[in-house]
């Protein structure tokens, strides 16, 4: 299947197929695809919970609106970005840039080093709510990615904002690691009885959503 036929076969899925479970193998693919994704200054300040425990999905469901998607999905990614940036955090990922990078033709340390100093004058100034924001934009690329990746796939899934985040992040004892949750993505098979897989896609007509210039 080409990838627009996947886009067009993928849906924002309101019932899974609660016995149906996504395997091992391609589980490690999808964690690939939202690896890979573009972050803003390649830091990634975000962490993925992947959910499986039952026990854990129903005391997320009522923060969840009920939406049952959370519980019959085969696995829940909670989509969490870091609720501020450290010194340390911009570090850390400086560090990685000079292990992966060590052997690259011509590696120029201090050059990375120069990155690293950059991107703390300008991360580290952000006024909180503007950092705020930047934190949350990133995960929602990597959201993007990660659907695009379950569509080509033809696994599953359901963006989902309709959550209390303040209730999520409680559940998960996200505020002492510095996280806050930001958007749900749970995945699996959908029901053959859900009838959104049905409906025709209404998107804009070409004239509203783009314009040349
Ligand atoms: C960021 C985001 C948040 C969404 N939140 C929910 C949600 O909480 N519950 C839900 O059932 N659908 C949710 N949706 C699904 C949208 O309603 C759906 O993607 C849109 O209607 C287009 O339909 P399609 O994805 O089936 O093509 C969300 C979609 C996005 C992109």
């Amino acid at each position: 299947m080409s990838l627009i036929d996947s886009l067009n076969w993928r849906y924002a899925t309101t019932k899974f197929d609660s016995s149906k479970s996504i395997s091992e193998r391609d589980l490690e693919k999808l964690k690939d695809i939202v690896k890979l994704s573009p972050s803003s200054w390649g830091f990634q300040f975000y962490k993925i919970f992947v959910i499986t425990d039952p026990k854990l999905k129903e005391r997320l469901l009522p923060a969840a609106y009920n939406q049952n998607q959370i519980i019959d999905c085969s696995h829940l990614f909670v989509f969490c970005s870091y609720r501020s940036v450290f010194e340390e955090d911009i570090d850390q990922m400086i560090a990685e840039f000079h292990k992966l990078r060590a052997n690259d033709d011509n590696y120029n340390k201090e050059s990375t080093d120069n990155y690293g100093a950059g991107a703390k004058k300008s991360i580290l100034n952000m006024e909180p709510n503007r950092q705020a924001e930047w934190l949350k934009k990133q995960c929602y690329i990597a959201l993007g990615q990660l659907m695009v990746g379950c569509a080509d796939m033809h696994i599953d899934s359901c963006p989902m904002e309709g959550f209390k985040s303040d209730e999520v992040d409680e559940i998960l004892e996200l505020q002492s690691q510095n996280l806050t949750s930001v958007v749900l993505l749970p995945m699996g098979y959908r029901s053959s009885d859900d009838k959104y897989q049905h409906k025709t896609k209404v998107r804009k007509p070409n004239n509203l959503l783009f314009e040349d210039k």
